[in-house]
């Protein structure tokens, strides 16, 4: 479905009943990339998907996509479907999206899940790495990123033994067009660092990451993940960067273990 989000198209899907969980995707991915978990979900709450701006079939205006810019987003769709208050769950830029919107939107916000993302601002390597990479996505084409992407993002296991995943992962990041990727990738070099903001989050929130994840670390993680009062870190074993899809069994219990203990009524 569609609906006008900030003066876009944002596409999205909503399924299920009881307290709203919205699922914010990685990069270079979109929505499909959440297809295990609404399965999982959709018995016991109400879950929401979106493709963020400039990212599968939502439309694509000009970038930078600053992270405050997505979460508005988030926003304008919850508007739009008459939330008030979600628990967000979002995997990797996913997560620093969730971030922005809980430093703008606290009062939306009934409980967080963090999966595989980072609490720190790029270093200036990292920054000059996201504007070649965008660059070169403008010049050359989603092909020309997507499988140097899909070698971080997966663990080595299965990029040696899990050729579906492998496909699955470069399939859906094919559906995305180079300029959606390219302003994603200048709007995430520009967010700010969130860690000084972690203290401040007030709501129960469930960090998770791969054991293998090699872009953002387990022991990084835990590093800011300890910051967040109300907080608890689970580990998805065996699974790299996109835990969800490497893993998605663990990954669905750990998430609806969270949502089914909130102290909030389902
Ligand atoms: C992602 O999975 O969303 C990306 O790895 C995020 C990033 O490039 O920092």
């Amino acid at each position: 479905m569609k609906t006008q989000v900030n003066g876009i198209n944002i596409d999205y899907r909503d399924g299920g009943r009881g307290i709203p969980v919205i699922l914010i995707h990685a990069f270079p991915m979109n929505q499909a990339m959440w297809d295990d978990q609404v399965l999982a979900l959709a018995p016991i709450c109400r879950v929401i998907t979106m493709d963020l701006r400039g990212f599968g079939a939502s439309d694509i205006p000009r970038g930078p996509y600053w992270m405050a810019l997505m979460a508005s987003d988030v926003r304008g769709l919850m508007a739009r479907l008459g939330i008030e208050r979600a628990i967000l769950a979002g995997l990797s830029m996913g997560g620093y999206v969730a971030m922005s919107f809980y430093h703008n939107f606290p009062d939306s916000v009934s409980g967080l899940v963090l999966a595989d993302t980072r609490a720190a601002a790029d270093t200036p390597e990292g920054r000059e790495r996201r504007f070649a990479s965008a660059e070169k996505a403008d010049r050359d084409g989603v092909e020309s990123i997507v499988d140097e992407m899909v070698r971080l993002l997966l663990s080595q296991a299965a990029i040696d033994t899990r050729p579906d995943v492998v496909n699955r992962v470069r399939q859906i990041a094919l559906q995305n067009g180079p300029e959606g990727l390219a302003a994603a990738q200048r709007g995430m070099a520009d967010r700010p660092d969130s860690t000084q903001m972690l203290a401040n989050v007030d709501c129960p929130t469930l960090v998770l990451v791969g054991s293998e994840d090699r872009l953002s670390t387990p022991e990084e993680t835990r590093g800011w993940q300890e910051r967040i009062p109300n907080s608890r870190l689970g580990m998805i074993s065996g699974a790299g960067h996109l835990s969800n899809i490497e893993q998605p069994e663990a990954f669905n219990t750990a998430i609806v273990d969270f949502i089914t203990t909130l102290p909030i009524s389902l």
